[in-house]
Protein backbone atom coordinates (compact mmCIF):
# COMPACT_ATOMS: atom_id res chain seq x y z
CA UNK A 1 0.00 0.00 0.00
CA UNK A 2 1.17 3.53 -1.01
CA UNK A 3 0.46 6.15 1.26
CA UNK A 4 0.47 9.75 -0.73
CA UNK A 5 0.53 12.84 1.16
CA UNK A 6 0.20 16.20 -0.63
CA UNK A 7 1.89 18.93 0.25
CA UNK A 8 0.10 22.21 0.53
CA UNK A 9 2.57 24.32 0.52
CA UNK A 10 2.36 23.76 -3.07
CA UNK A 11 -1.47 24.62 -3.13
CA UNK A 12 -3.38 27.82 -3.62
CA UNK A 13 -1.97 29.04 -0.31
CA UNK A 14 -4.83 31.93 -0.50
CA UNK A 15 -7.73 29.36 -0.52
CA UNK A 16 -6.78 26.34 1.49
CA UNK A 17 -10.06 25.17 1.89
CA UNK A 18 -10.15 24.20 -1.61
CA UNK A 19 -6.78 22.89 -1.56
CA UNK A 20 -8.19 20.31 1.28
CA UNK A 21 -10.98 19.63 -1.14
CA UNK A 22 -8.73 18.46 -3.76
CA UNK A 23 -6.54 16.55 -1.60
CA UNK A 24 -10.28 14.72 -0.14
CA UNK A 25 -10.99 13.96 -3.63
CA UNK A 26 -7.99 13.38 -5.40
CA UNK A 27 -7.89 9.99 -2.56
CA UNK A 28 -5.00 11.38 -0.54
CA UNK A 29 -4.13 9.75 2.66
CA UNK A 30 -2.84 12.75 4.57
CA UNK A 31 -1.92 16.76 3.87
CA UNK A 32 1.63 17.54 4.38
CA UNK A 33 1.52 20.58 6.21
CA UNK A 34 5.51 22.17 5.68
CA UNK A 35 5.82 24.32 8.76
CA UNK A 36 9.06 26.52 8.36
CA UNK A 37 10.51 28.86 10.72
CA UNK A 38 12.58 31.61 9.29
CA UNK A 39 15.60 29.55 11.32
CA UNK A 40 16.02 26.21 10.49
CA UNK A 41 15.31 26.76 7.03
CA UNK A 42 15.17 30.04 4.42
CA UNK A 43 10.95 30.30 4.68
CA UNK A 44 8.21 31.03 7.13
CA UNK A 45 5.00 28.83 6.63
CA UNK A 46 2.37 27.62 8.77
CA UNK A 47 1.66 28.70 11.83
CA UNK A 48 -0.10 27.27 15.03
CA UNK A 49 -3.72 28.81 13.57
CA UNK A 50 -3.35 27.75 10.72
CA UNK A 51 -3.15 24.12 11.47
CA UNK A 52 -5.79 24.21 14.04
CA UNK A 53 -8.25 25.78 11.19
CA UNK A 54 -7.06 23.17 8.78
CA UNK A 55 -7.98 20.00 11.31
CA UNK A 56 -11.44 21.83 11.35
CA UNK A 57 -11.60 21.75 7.83
CA UNK A 58 -10.64 18.52 6.64
CA UNK A 59 -11.11 14.67 7.33
CA UNK A 60 -8.00 13.98 6.67
CA UNK A 61 -4.95 13.06 8.90
CA UNK A 62 -2.61 15.92 9.35
CA UNK A 63 1.26 15.38 8.65
CA UNK A 64 3.15 18.26 10.14
CA UNK A 65 6.69 18.59 9.30
CA UNK A 66 8.12 20.23 11.63
CA UNK A 67 11.37 22.15 9.79
CA UNK A 68 12.13 24.23 12.73
CA UNK A 69 15.32 25.11 14.62
CA UNK A 70 13.46 24.61 18.25
CA UNK A 71 11.10 21.39 17.89
CA UNK A 72 10.96 21.13 21.35
CA UNK A 73 9.22 25.00 22.63
CA UNK A 74 6.85 24.27 19.53
CA UNK A 75 5.78 20.81 19.54
CA UNK A 76 3.04 20.79 22.08
CA UNK A 77 0.71 24.02 20.56
CA UNK A 78 1.12 21.49 17.27
CA UNK A 79 -0.18 18.15 18.50
CA UNK A 80 -2.41 20.40 20.54
CA UNK A 81 -3.68 21.98 17.24
CA UNK A 82 -4.52 18.45 15.92
CA UNK A 83 -1.23 17.07 14.25
CA UNK A 84 -1.73 13.73 13.43
CA UNK A 85 1.76 12.77 12.43
CA UNK A 86 4.70 14.75 13.29
CA UNK A 87 8.36 14.47 11.86
CA UNK A 88 11.22 16.50 14.36
CA UNK A 89 13.95 16.73 12.42
CA UNK A 90 17.20 14.87 13.69
CA UNK A 91 19.50 18.10 13.20
CA UNK A 92 17.88 20.06 15.72
CA UNK A 93 16.25 17.66 17.93
CA UNK A 94 18.87 17.33 20.73
CA UNK A 95 16.90 14.94 23.13
CA UNK A 96 14.69 13.34 20.97
CA UNK A 97 13.74 10.58 23.03
CA UNK A 98 12.19 12.96 24.85
CA UNK A 99 10.19 14.70 21.55
CA UNK A 100 9.37 11.41 19.85
CA UNK A 101 7.95 10.24 23.86
CA UNK A 102 5.96 13.58 23.76
CA UNK A 103 4.83 12.92 20.52
CA UNK A 104 3.68 9.32 21.77
CA UNK A 105 2.05 10.74 24.52
CA UNK A 106 -0.33 12.86 23.05
CA UNK A 107 -1.82 9.88 20.90
CA UNK A 108 0.33 11.16 17.38
CA UNK A 109 2.42 9.43 15.37
CA UNK A 110 6.23 9.95 15.64
CA UNK A 111 8.74 10.81 12.30
CA UNK A 112 12.37 11.50 12.94
CA UNK A 113 13.20 13.74 8.86
CA UNK A 114 17.15 13.55 7.90
CA UNK A 115 18.57 16.11 5.63
CA UNK A 116 19.88 15.06 2.89
CA UNK A 117 23.54 14.74 3.73
CA UNK A 118 22.54 13.10 7.15
CA UNK A 119 23.10 9.58 6.99
CA UNK A 120 20.57 6.47 8.04
CA UNK A 121 22.75 5.20 10.57
CA UNK A 122 22.45 8.71 13.06
CA UNK A 123 18.72 6.35 13.81
CA UNK A 124 20.41 2.67 14.68
CA UNK A 125 18.97 3.76 18.26
CA UNK A 126 15.74 5.15 17.98
CA UNK A 127 14.27 3.22 15.21
CA UNK A 128 12.69 1.77 17.51
CA UNK A 129 10.47 4.07 18.82
CA UNK A 130 10.14 5.62 16.02
CA UNK A 131 6.31 5.19 13.81
CA UNK A 132 8.07 6.47 10.32
CA UNK A 133 11.27 8.12 8.88
CA UNK A 134 10.99 11.16 6.95
CA UNK A 135 13.86 11.07 3.93
CA UNK A 136 14.46 14.40 2.68
CA UNK A 137 15.02 13.88 -1.19
CA UNK A 138 15.78 18.06 -1.50
CA UNK A 139 17.06 20.17 1.03
CA UNK A 140 13.85 21.68 2.81
CA UNK A 141 12.64 24.87 3.05
CA UNK A 142 10.62 25.46 -0.61
CA UNK A 143 8.60 23.03 -2.63
CA UNK A 144 9.34 22.68 -6.43
CA UNK A 145 12.94 22.13 -5.99
CA UNK A 146 14.91 19.36 -7.86
CA UNK A 147 14.81 15.48 -6.66
CA UNK A 148 18.36 14.71 -5.26
CA UNK A 149 18.79 10.94 -6.40
CA UNK A 150 21.51 10.19 -4.10
CA UNK A 151 18.85 9.73 -1.52
CA UNK A 152 17.07 6.52 -3.49
CA UNK A 153 20.19 4.55 -2.02
CA UNK A 154 19.16 6.09 1.97
CA UNK A 155 16.05 5.02 1.44
CA UNK A 156 17.07 1.39 0.23
CA UNK A 157 19.90 1.36 3.10
CA UNK A 158 16.89 2.55 5.95
CA UNK A 159 14.40 0.16 4.25
CA UNK A 160 16.90 -2.88 4.64
CA UNK A 161 17.47 -1.61 8.33
CA UNK A 162 13.94 -1.99 9.09
CA UNK A 163 13.35 -5.00 7.49
CA UNK A 164 16.13 -6.92 9.17
CA UNK A 165 15.47 -5.37 12.30
CA UNK A 166 11.63 -6.58 11.81
CA UNK A 167 10.41 -3.18 12.58
CA UNK A 168 7.24 -1.10 12.09
CA UNK A 169 8.51 1.58 10.47
CA UNK A 170 7.38 3.62 7.70
CA UNK A 171 9.94 4.85 5.74
CA UNK A 172 8.51 8.05 3.87
CA UNK A 173 10.30 10.57 1.26
CA UNK A 174 9.79 14.29 1.03
CA UNK A 175 10.88 16.32 -2.13
CA UNK A 176 10.70 16.68 -5.44
CA UNK A 177 9.34 13.49 -6.19
CA UNK A 178 6.81 13.26 -9.57
CA UNK A 179 5.40 10.62 -12.10
CA UNK A 180 8.61 10.22 -13.47
CA UNK A 181 10.66 9.32 -10.14
CA UNK A 182 7.82 7.88 -8.09
CA UNK A 183 8.06 4.57 -9.23
CA UNK A 184 12.02 4.43 -8.45
CA UNK A 185 11.04 5.63 -4.89
CA UNK A 186 8.56 2.77 -4.15
CA UNK A 187 11.31 0.61 -5.45
CA UNK A 188 13.56 1.77 -3.23
CA UNK A 189 11.06 0.73 -0.08
CA UNK A 190 9.44 4.29 -0.05
CA UNK A 191 5.88 3.64 0.96
CA UNK A 192 4.81 7.34 2.13
CA UNK A 193 5.54 9.83 -0.28
CA UNK A 194 5.01 13.46 -0.07
CA UNK A 195 4.91 15.46 -3.20
CA UNK A 196 3.66 18.98 -3.69
CA UNK A 197 4.43 20.81 -7.00
CA UNK A 198 3.53 17.15 -8.77
CA UNK A 199 -0.17 17.89 -7.42
CA UNK A 200 -0.62 21.39 -7.26
CA UNK A 201 1.12 22.70 -10.09
CA UNK A 202 -0.62 20.49 -12.23
CA UNK A 203 -4.01 22.32 -14.03
CA UNK A 204 -6.02 18.76 -12.26
CA UNK A 205 -4.55 18.25 -9.00
CA UNK A 206 -7.21 15.31 -8.21
CA UNK A 207 -5.94 13.60 -11.77
CA UNK A 208 -2.14 14.16 -10.63
CA UNK A 209 -2.84 11.70 -7.27
CA UNK A 210 -4.49 9.72 -9.65
CA UNK A 211 -1.53 9.08 -12.05
CA UNK A 212 1.24 9.38 -9.32
CA UNK A 213 -0.37 6.10 -7.46
CA UNK A 214 -0.84 4.72 -11.37
CA UNK A 215 2.52 5.04 -11.64
CA UNK A 216 3.58 3.59 -8.64
CA UNK A 217 1.32 0.31 -9.08
CA UNK A 218 3.29 -2.95 -9.88
CA UNK A 219 5.73 -1.57 -7.67
CA UNK A 220 3.90 -1.58 -4.65
CA UNK A 221 0.27 -3.15 -4.33
C1 LIG B 1 10.48 20.96 1.37
C2 LIG B 1 9.18 20.46 1.95
C3 LIG B 1 8.44 19.55 1.02
C4 LIG B 1 7.97 20.23 -0.24
C5 LIG B 1 7.48 19.22 -1.23
O1 LIG B 1 11.13 21.75 2.28
O2 LIG B 1 9.41 19.77 3.15
O3 LIG B 1 7.38 18.92 1.68
O4 LIG B 1 6.96 21.15 0.03
O5 LIG B 1 7.20 19.85 -2.44
P1 LIG B 1 7.77 19.29 -3.82
O6 LIG B 1 7.14 17.94 -4.01
O7 LIG B 1 7.34 20.30 -4.83
O8 LIG B 1 9.27 19.18 -3.69
ZN1 LIG C 1 7.77 18.45 3.90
Amino acid sequence: MLLLAPSILAGDLADLGTVCDQCEQGGADFLHVDVMDGHFVPNLTFGIPVVRALKQRTKLPLDVHLMVSNPGSLLDDYLDAGADWVSVHWEVATHLDRLVERIHRAGAKAGVALNPATGTEVLSEILPSLDFVLIMSVNPGFAGQSFLPYCLEKARRMSREVAEKNLDVIVAMDGGIDERNIGEVVSAGVRFCVAGSAVFGRPDPQAAMIDLRQQAIGVVS
